[in-house]
């Protein structure tokens, strides 16, 4: 039996490891680079002390079995934002290696590129029962309720895609305002179209990230205009109402996902038999475990408090030693069970 004290340095320790690849500012570890097969090596090692049986699969995903059994998973991904956080995935993949020890059977599993698309989880083709992620909540509804530690309901469904408008390029100086047919003009009532859909539909979000401009000279009218779109909302009725309501033919959708009602109940006996204040929460960002659950695969999510007013996709993304020392340990019991 580890001493809960070791394992959380441990995982404290190696978190400043996979944070220290790539230097720069914050986490940089873009999906299959040499800085993710980097995190990646360094994992394969801890897996492998933690007695593991270690494999790769087609899609680059690194999976640690323990010779006991490892029929429930965990995991979460090794990738990052560029200039992201110490903990979003990373945490999710070095607490699991502790708590697949600890537990003394499951497996662990590290997939690829979760931040641009999740073709590490959308490759998988192996069946676990049951896929439990320990992940940091990257919002600020934990840290309002002081809950260390939470249980996901549903991850948001997410449909990406973009505007084009076309208009007439024109010299800024000579063509009279009535007559202009101005792209970037007709961009900046489209985002607030966007926005303002998004505000008609409880709990759904919707963000222009990207606004290309042609061609982008100071005294040129724009001629084209491209408006990108991340469009989300918790469950599938507002989901499709929103993607009405913009208009948007996604080029990228995940469809919302209900985590497993068994699994939930398990993580919230867990908090409960704790003493800690059981707090259910749906997730805004998009996680492998939405993935596996649209698979067919009972799929649940432990988040971990985050501080800072819940920054993530940042340096500034921060959760404390003790809530993390907690989410390992409820995670361990989890896959115990
Ligand atoms: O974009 C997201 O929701 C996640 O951080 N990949
Ligand atoms: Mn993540
Ligand atoms: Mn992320």
């Amino acid at each position: 039996m580890l001493e809960p004290g070791s394992a959380v340095a441990r995982v404290l320790a190696r978190l400043e490891e996979l944070y220290a690849i790539g230097g720069g500012l914050g986490a940089n570890r873009i999906g299959y680079s040499s800085e993710e097969d980097e995190a990646h090596r360094l994992a394969r090692g801890w897996m492998e002390q933690a007695g593991l049986d270690v494999s790769v699969d087609a899609a680059g995903n690194l999976i640690g079995r323990h010779p006991a059994g490892s029929a429930a998973w965990t995991g979460s991904h090794l990738d990052s934002v560029p200039n992201g956080g110490r903990y979003d995935g990373a945490l999710g993949v070095v607490a699991g290696i502790e708590a697949v020890e600890r537990a003394g059977h499951g497996a662990v599993v590290a997939f690829r590129d979760e931040e641009r698309g999740c073709a590490g989880s959308r490759a998988l083709t192996e069946r676990p029962d049951s896929y439990v992620e320990l992940h940091v909540e990257q919002g600020p509804v934990l840290a309002a309720g002081s809950a260390p530690l939470g249980v996901v309901t549903g991850i948001a469904g997410v449909a990406r895609g973009e505007f084009e408008l076309e208009g007439r390029p024109g010299h800024a100086g000579t063509v009279p305002m009535a007559d202009r047919e101005d792209a970037l003009v007709s961009a900046a009532e489209l985002v607030l179209r966007v926005r303002d859909a998004a505000l008609g539909i409880e709990g759904a979000v919707a963000t222009v990230g990207r606004l290309e401009v042609d061609p982008g000279a100071l005294n040129v009218i724009p001629g084209r205009a491209v408006v990108s779109v991340d469009a989300r909302a918790p469950d599938t009725e507002r989901f499709e109402r929103l993607i009405g309501a913009l208009g948007l033919e996604p080029t990228y959708r995940v469809e919302p996902a209900a985590m497993d009602a068994e699994l939930r109940a398990l993580l919230c006996r867990e908090l409960g038999s704790r003493g800690l204040p059981v707090v259910e929460l749906s997730s805004g960002a998009g996680h492998d475990a939405g993935i596996l659950a649209a698979k067919g695969i009972p799929s649940a999510m432990l988040f971990v408090r985050s501080l800072n007013g819940g920054a993530s996709h940042s340096p500034e993304e921060l959760s404390s030693d003790e809530d993390v020392a907690l989410g390992v340990e409820v995670l361990t019991a989890a896959l115990r069970r």
